[in-house]
């Protein structure tokens, strides 16, 4: 935690984005056909959450030495999606690999975020390991056709999905992947849970997070990101809508939406360890007997959920 802290104060300062550098248009949030690209500053802040910054930091070192041992070709090529203004990952990455071993592309919509990161590519000495810095949609960016792709990295999410274009730019990156190559995150599963609110918030105002706490009716997976599965769903018409069955037992119960991932490996982040894994709860569905649930896209990306109560 207070290594983030410090990490993130000592790159605001670099970049300025502290203070009053980054003005005008691009310190605000950008509104894509696929969501939205959170402004700088936010972008930046999510370095804090240091869950997320450890599981995705170690996830991706482990992915990259994974493509090492697996492809012959050096250096591997790793795209780093919505990099944001520190490109932490790639930034701290930079420092393990060499040049020779590992080139990054550095990607992202806001100029401004893309700015601050080469800026701190050149000020730490550190820019042979970046192939490329490009201004674009990751949602809708060709990689080159003559370079293998061997890691995409992309955070660009919140809880459930909402907000952010993480399912698109998926969608988009997951079939230019060199096969054998790795996504980063390697799973990303929402599932609609029943929870018992007296439970829930006992477990957590006492401070014990641990799920022997709380309760828990999984209902079903309502949509899974892999690089499989991206490039499925890359190829499908729409997003699928399961309609899930809720025992009657249960029907009392509140539902939620669970989101669990894995960065790579054995590096995932805990339920509430993240703001990321922070259950979101639905509200409408307690009694309900079925529920149809669907993943929407597009500028708003939200999970809708309807109850299915008849017969
Ligand atoms: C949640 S921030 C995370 C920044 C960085 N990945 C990190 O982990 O610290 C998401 C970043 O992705 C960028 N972004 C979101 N959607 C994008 C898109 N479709 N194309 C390119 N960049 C995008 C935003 O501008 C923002 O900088």
């Amino acid at each position: 935690m207070a290594a983030s802290r410090e990490l993130h104060d000592l790159l605001a300062r670099e970049t300025g984005l502290d203070g009053d550098k980054i003005a005008g248009a691009h310190e605000a949030d950008i509104m894509l056909p696929s969501g939205k690209a959170i402004a700088p500053r936010s972008a930046a802040a999510c370095l804090l959450d240091a869950a997320r910054t450890v599981a995705f930091l170690r996830g991706t070192e482990a992915a990259l030495r994974t493509v090492l041992a697996r492809f012959p070709q050096r250096p591997v090529e790793m795209l780093y999606a919505g990099c944001g203004p520190f490109a932490p990952f790639a930034l701290m990455l930079a420092t393990r690999f060499g040049p020779a071993q590992v080139r990054a592309t550095l990607l992202d919509v806001n100029p401004s975020s893309l700015g601050c990161a080469r800026a701190l590519f050149e000020t730490f000495g550190l820019t042979d390991f970046v192939r490329a810095y490009v201004c674009a949609d990751a949602a809708t960016y060709v990689w080159p056709r003559e370079l293998p792709l061997h890691v995409v990295l992309v955070e660009a999410m919140q809880r459930a999905l909402e907000h952010e274009p993480q399912v698109a730019i998926s969608l988009n990156l997951a079939p230019q992947l060199t096969a054998g190559g790795i996504l980063v995150p390697e799973r990303i599963a929402v599932d609609l849970c029943l929870y018992d609110p007296a439970r829930e918030f006992a477990a957590a105002d006492s401070g014990d997070l641990s799920e022997a706490r709380r309760i828990r009716v999984c209902l079903g997976t309502v949509l899974e990101l892999t690089a499989d599965s991206a490039r499925a769903l890359a190829r499908a018409t729409e997003y699928p809508a399961p309609v899930l069955d809720v025992p009657a037992e249960t029907r009392h119960l509140p539902a939620m939406l669970r989101t669990a991932i894995t960065a790579f490996g054995h590096h995932s982040i805990g339920e509430y360890a993240s703001g990321l894994t922070n259950p979101f709860p639905l509200n409408g569905l307690a009694g309900a007997r079925r529920i149809r649930t669907r993943y929407a896209g597009g500028p708003h990306p939200v999970f809708r959920c309807e109850r299915m109560d008849e017969a």
